[in-house]
Parts: structure tokens; sequence; C-alpha cells
């Protein structure tokens, strides 16, 4: 019944589709070239999205598969390997059509089903047609997507859920008291409604649709983004300083906030713009440090890196393994410590198992900016050469109750 109904209303529209395929109307059209102006071209002609996007952000549509004819679609997808002229039904498109994530949403999978049934019922036919099958190679550029595999491959949402959770989700404790449903939360939902509440338990899709939804994430402008303005005071933020720019959240929440925004941009247009693989990892660890300061620090920008001791080499290693930036308080600073690990090493395992430095000696260094201006928006500027180091052979604890002191007076 239903297809029935579809197929008068598709008979309307298939009179103005004509005019767009006069080489067609030229001969006598065949029901594979029926159903192709009647079901494909409508696809083509669409401006909703594909069921593709549910799972491409960017970089590849349906449509871009599609040629205003039969015959050129058809030539353009077998020339690509994306028809199987043997076995029809296990063509590469309907594959790629088929694709759905563990849990589809509605609308997707109303589209996904009507572009499935069209190309599976044109496929089919055209593949039977002895004209089609063997005609040359088509003369003309195939249609595929304008992005490249690689490109096509990052833009998918999947990928930036798994970058969300690993660079933002992650430190989420830094602002989860006041931003997650609980006591504290409560009380500011009270006064200020409740956009306060961006983080949902558990959830780091849902956490991350919502950072979209609540418009914290700037896309023109990744930098102007609430979710770096607001803790930075570049905005005013009733919860106070919480990250200096360029510290190691801010870094980490930058560089996805710039990858999210060019990727929803499609502005990755090539394989050499796509972001490098980053040498270094960084995890947020257990450990917890309060750094004893002289009263005069306050207000300053303080940065505290730690070097492992390189006993092979008799030396400081020359890479930082952990660091923490904070702005000093009258007495000092709290913090927790971000580990910089090398990806595969022995210090990666561990960290990745314990959130924790494993014991050994150590070299705490401090790096200060006396004229560092809280909301200025300007990152801190760190001399070369630390203010104060201190020598460390320790024990790492664990837990915000448990701290390593680090005593600079
Ligand atoms: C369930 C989610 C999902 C849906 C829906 C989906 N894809 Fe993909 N697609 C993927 C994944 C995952 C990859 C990456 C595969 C890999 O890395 O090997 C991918 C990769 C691709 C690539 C890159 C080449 C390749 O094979 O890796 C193309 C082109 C592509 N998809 C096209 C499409 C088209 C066209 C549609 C819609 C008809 C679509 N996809 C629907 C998940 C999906
Ligand atoms: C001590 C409580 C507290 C902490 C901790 C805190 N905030 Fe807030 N934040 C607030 C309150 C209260 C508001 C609502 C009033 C305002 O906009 O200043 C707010 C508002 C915001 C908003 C705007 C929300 C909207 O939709 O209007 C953003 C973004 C934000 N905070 C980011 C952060 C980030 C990022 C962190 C952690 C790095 C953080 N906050 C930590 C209390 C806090």
């Amino acid at each position: 019944m239903r297809r029935k109904g579809a197929w008068l209303l598709v008979a309307a529209l298939t009179s103005l589709t004509l005019l767009f395929v006069a080489d067609v109307g030229a001969k006598e059209a065949t029901p594979a070239d029926d159903v192709f102006r009647s079901r494909i071209l409508p696809i083509f002609r669409s401006k909703d999205p594909s069921s593709c996007t549910e799972c491409h952000l960017a970089a590849v549509e349906l449509k871009d598969y599609i040629r205003p004819t039969a015959r050129d679609t058809f030539l353009s997808l077998r020339d690509q390997g994306l028809i199987d002229l043997e076995d029809p039904a296990q063509s590469r498109i309907l594959e790629l059509i088929r694709m759905k994530p563990p849990k589809p949403a509605p609308l997707p999978s109303v589209r996904r089903a009507e572009e499935l049934a069209a190309f599976e019922t044109w496929i089919l036919e055209a593949a039977r047609d002895p004209e089609l099958r063997n005609a040359p190679p088509l003369e003309k550029k195939l249609a595929r997507p304008k992005r490249p595999d690689a490109v096509i491959r990052h833009a998918r949402k999947s990928r930036i859920l798994g970058a969300f959770e690993e660079l933002v989700w992650a430190d989420r404790e830094r602002c989860a008291s006041c931003h997650r449903p609980g006591t504290k939360n409560a009380k500011w939902v009270k006064e200020f409604g409740e956009r306060v509440t961006w983080i949902v338990p558990t959830d780091p899709a849902a956490t991350m649709d919502l950072l979209v939804d609540h418009g914290l994430l700037n896309r023109k402008n990744p930098l102007k983004s609430l979710l770096l303005a607001k803790p930075t005071l570049q905005k005013k933020h009733e919860g106070g300083m919480k990250l200096v720019p360029g510290d190691e959240t801010y870094e980490r929440w930058r560089i996805w906030i710039e990858d999210w925004a060019r990727t929803v941009s499609d502005g990755y247009k090539k394989e050499q713009d796509l972001p490098v693989a980053r040498a270094e990892v960084s995890l947020l660890s257990d450990n917890f440090i309060k750094l004893v300061s002289p009263k005069s620090w306050k207000g300053n920008a303080v940065r505290l890196d730690i070097h492992a001791w390189d006993d092979a080499a008799g030396r400081w290693e020359d890479r930082r393994c952990a660091a923490t930036t904070r702005v000093g308080g009258p007495k000092g600073a709290m913090a927790r410590l971000y580990l910089y690990l090398v990806p595969g090493s022995e210090r990666h395992r561990f960290a990745l198992e314990k959130q924790s430095l494993p014991s050994g000696k150590f070299q705490a260094r401090i790096y200060l900016d006396r004229k560092f201006k809280k909301g200025s928006g300007r990152e801190p500027r760190f001399r070369k050469k630390p203010y104060h180091t201190v020598d460390l052979d320790l024990t790492w604890k664990m837990g915000i109750a448990n701290r390593n002191v680090i005593a600079t007076r």
C-alpha cells in the first residue's frame, strides 16, 4: 500500500525529472531508467542529509556518487568497483548504505531503508542490461566524494567522540562539582537556570551533544568557545578562574575544539591537512600535589614540570614527564598532575593501569610569570630557565586527600 502511494507521488515528480534527463528520453526508457528517475534522482536533488550523516559528520554524502543520468551513474559506480556485476546484491555501494550504528536513530533509519530499497531495485535492474554491463569505461570524471578516504574516515562521529573522551571528558572533574548534577550544582541551577548543567553523568556522547546544543563550542572561532572563555575569565564566570590559557587542560580542550570545528565545517580538504599524530600522549593522573610557595607568588602564573631521573644516562630526562599550571594562592596551590608519556613506553603502560607515575627520583622545575593577569586571555610567558628547582625521591600518593607536598620555602 505504502509503496503504491509513493509511486503515485513519484509519478508526478517524474514528469519534471524528465526535463533533466534528456539523453534517456531519446531512447526507449528501460525499467531501470524509470527506477532511477523516480527513486535515485530525488536523493541526488534532495537538500536533506542522507543516512550516511548519522556516522559521517562531513566529507561524504550519498549524492556524491550520483550523476544526473542513469547511465553515467551506473558506469561511474561500476568503474570504481562499487557495483558487483556478478552478484549485484552484494555491491559495495549497497554495503555502504546498509551500514548502521548499534543504536540507529529513527529518522536516519527511515532514510536508510528508502535509500537501500531504491538503490537495490535500481542496481538489480540495471545490472541485467547487457548494454550497460559491457559499455566502455566512462570518459567523464567519476562521481565520488570530493574528499579523500583519509579525510572521510577522520570526519566520522565515532572518531570525534573517541577524541572527546580522551581529551575533554577525561578532565571533566575539574568542572564537575558545579556543572554535573549534584548538591552544589542544584544550588547554581536555582540561581542561574538549567544551563549550568552541561555534564551528563557517565555519558560522554550525550555531554558532547549537549555542549554543541548549548552553544558552548564556537565553530567559526574555536578559541572564543565559552568552554574555554568562561573558565579563563575572558568571559565573566561565577565559578572563577579555573583554567590558565595554554595550561595542560586548556591545550587538550583547544586541540579537540579546533579539530571538531574544522571537521564539522568540512574544513579538511586533503590528507595533509589532518592533524598529525602526537609524539606524546597526555593523561590526567590521580597524583595530587600541594605546592607550598611564598606569599609573593600570589596571582602569578606558576608552572610545575616534573622530570624523571634517567639512570642509564646519569641525568634528568630532557622531556618533562608530568606538569601542571596554576595561579598562585597566598600559601601556594593545589593541583593534579598531567602525565606526558611516549606512546607504548613502560611508563605509559604503568600510567594507564595506575593513573600514576612510578616511584623514583624526580626533579620539580618551577617557572613563574610574575606579570600574569587573570582574564586577559594571554598565555603566561615563562623564562626558559626554571625559577626554582626541588629534587625529590618519592612514592607518588594517590587521590586528593593524600597528596605529595613540594615545598619551595
Ligand atoms: C555505522 C556508521 C556508518 C555509516 C552509516 C556510514 N559509514 Fe562510511 N564509514 C564508517 C566507518 C567506521 C568507516 C571507516 C572504516 C575504516 O576506517 O576502515 C567509514 C568509511 C567510509 C569511507 C572511506 C573509505 C573506507 O572504506 O574506509 C567512505 C567513502 C564511506 N565510509 C562512505 C559512506 C557512505 C557513502 C555512507 C552512506 C551511504 C556511509 N559511509 C555510511 C561508518 C559508517
Ligand atoms: C565553583 C563552581 C564552578 C566551577 C568549579 C566551574 N564553574 Fe563554570 N559556571 C559556574 C556557574 C555558577 C555558572 C553560571 C553563571 C555564569 O555563567 O557565570 C557557570 C557557567 C559556566 C559556563 C556557561 C554555561 C552556559 O551555558 O551559560 C561555562 C561554559 C562554564 N561555566 C565552564 C566551566 C568550565 C570549563 C569549568 C572547569 C574548567 C568550570 N566552568 C568550573 C560555576 C562553576
